[in-house]
């Protein structure tokens, strides 16, 4: 059974970026910013094979000086008519590989690639939205691979809701049941 639970959850954090209008296309990703969680919606842009999941984000964004100040994330999915949430924890990583940006830029849409070039840096106070400028030449594109330590998978249903950790073992998981 709880390897079926399993292969569920990965199916939902697959079905999360390819299929339109999945619960799981936008979760909450916490990161740890000098000791205080901080937390922001995000895209699921990718579930790679190993249950990374890939985001797209701006370089000068806080998330990324949390990230590299201290790697551990949190990140919540949740879906409300299934009354399923998935917390999946781990260790975040910039990409920096030149080759793997160029792929992911490609898959960003041409009128959103300018949410990564905004001149002044993304949180800057400002007088009024319109004060943004874009950059033409240059952006400042980050994708961040959240690589998964535990997966914890919860149910609401009757008569028994089910809640499960599920633990990385090298390339396995292994999955315990926990009173819901
Ligand atoms: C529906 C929605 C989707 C969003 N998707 C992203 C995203 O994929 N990447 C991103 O960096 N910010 C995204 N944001 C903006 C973030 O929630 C956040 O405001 C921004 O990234 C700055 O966060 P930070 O200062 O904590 O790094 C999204 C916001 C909303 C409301």
């Amino acid at each position: 059974m709880k390897n079926q639970i399993l292969e569920e959850a990965k199916q939902e954090l697959v079905n999360g970026h390819s299929k339109k209008r999945h619960a799981f296309r936008y979760f909450v990703l916490a990161t740890n910013e000098n000791g205080k969680p901080r937390q922001r919606t995000v895209v699921l842009r990718k579930t790679l094979a190993d249950l990374s999941l890939v985001i797209y984000t701006d370089k000068r964004t806080q998330k990324v000086k949390d990230i590299q100040d201290n790697a551990e994330f949190s990140a919540l999915f949740y879906d409300s008519k299934k009354l399923l949430q998935i917390r999946v924890e781990g260790k975040a990583e910039l990409i920096t590989d030149k080759e793997q940006i160029a792929t992911y830029w490609h898959t960003v849409q041409a009128e959103s690639r300018k949410d990564y070039t905004t001149s002044i840096a993304p949180g800057t106070p400002i007088k009024n939205p319109d004060e943004v400028g874009y950059k033409a030449e240059e952006n400042y594109f980050c994708p961040v691979k959240l690589i998964p330590n535990t997966i914890e998978y919860l149910r609401l249903k009757r008569p028994n809701h089910i809640r499960v950790l599920f633990t990385r073992m090298d390339t396995d998981w292994s999955g315990e049941f926990l009173v819901p």
